[in-house]
């Protein structure tokens, strides 16, 4: 994805990103996993590529977090310093380049991006920030699953376009290891999701999903009337999500 698309993408959805994205419920899982994996009660951490600073939210506010987050658009983050307490610390910057000095942080963590990064320049400056024995976790959608999601039988190019974008677990413990890691592990968690057929219509239209964004206009605006007539009231599915952890080797 071009650094134009991406931030056209984001600068377009950042206002109704809340509401277009996962439940509260999931939102809850996702928090759960990363807070297990990354053992982030109490720590100071950062967030790359925070968007509306909903995760950093309720890390602060249940689990007593010291969270700092990082996002490349500044619209995402308009939203996220108009939500988050004023003692969080988010700023404009891309995950390639942290701005912060050598093992400033904990633990550090990044939900729904690893997909959009230049990962090797990542993982190398997540090695740079995080002090030794330091741990990552990572919560991406597991590429295997793609050709099972809702939105793949509207619109035909989604699995191919996806699968280019999301590494596999394998892949992410590879890269990490060879970028200072250690203890690399991944998993895949299964969730049941509804959503109301005009729910997932809304979805659609806005593009809630930077895939949608990537569609040539014409299999976009063909799905579209496809998901009218074809969709079921409600959409049932099964998202898998692939949480990753490393350790900052010693
Ligand atoms: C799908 S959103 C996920 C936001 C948030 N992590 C969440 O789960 O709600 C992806 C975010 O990554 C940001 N992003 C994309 N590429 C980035 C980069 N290279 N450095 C920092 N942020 C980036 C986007 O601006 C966007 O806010």
């Amino acid at each position: 994805m071009s650094q134009e698309t991406m931030s056209n993408h984001f600068a377009q959805l950042a206002r109704s990103y809340d509401e277009l994205r996962n439940p509260d419920t999931a939102l809850r899982e996702s928090v759960e996993m990363l807070v297990a994996a990354g053992d982030l009660r109490g720590r100071h951490t950062l967030d790359i590529g925070c968007g509306t600073g909903r995760i950093l939210s309720i890390l602060a506010r249940d689990y007593s977090v010291h969270g700092w987050g990082i996002d490349a658009s500044g619209e995402m983050l308009a939203v996220a310093r108009a939500n988050l307490p004023k003692h969080i610390n988010v700023q404009q910057a891309t995950a390639e380049s942290l701005p912060f000095p050598d093992q400033f942080f904990e633990r550090v963590y990044m939900t729904m991006v690893v997909h959009l990064l230049d990962r090797t320049r990542t993982f190398s400056e997540i090695a740079r920030v995080l002090q030794a024995g330091g741990r990552l976790a990572i919560i991406t959608t597991d590429p295997d699953s793609l050709a099972e999601s809702w939105m793949a039988s509207l619109f035909p190019s989604y699995p191919s376009i996806d699968a280019a974008r999301f590494p596999s677990g394998i892949t992410l413990e590879q890269e990490l290891a060879e970028s200072g890691f250690t203890q690399c592990q991944h998993v895949i968690v299964n969730s049941a999701r509804s959503y109301g057929k005009a729910e997932a219509l809304n979805k659609l239209r806005q593009r809630f999903v930077s895939t949608l964004s990537l569609l040539p206009e014409d299999e976009f605006q063909a799905g579209l009337v496809r998901a009218e007539r074809e969709l079921p009231d409600p959409v049932e599915y099964t998202v898998s999500s692939l949480l990753v952890s490393a350790q900052r080797a010693g």
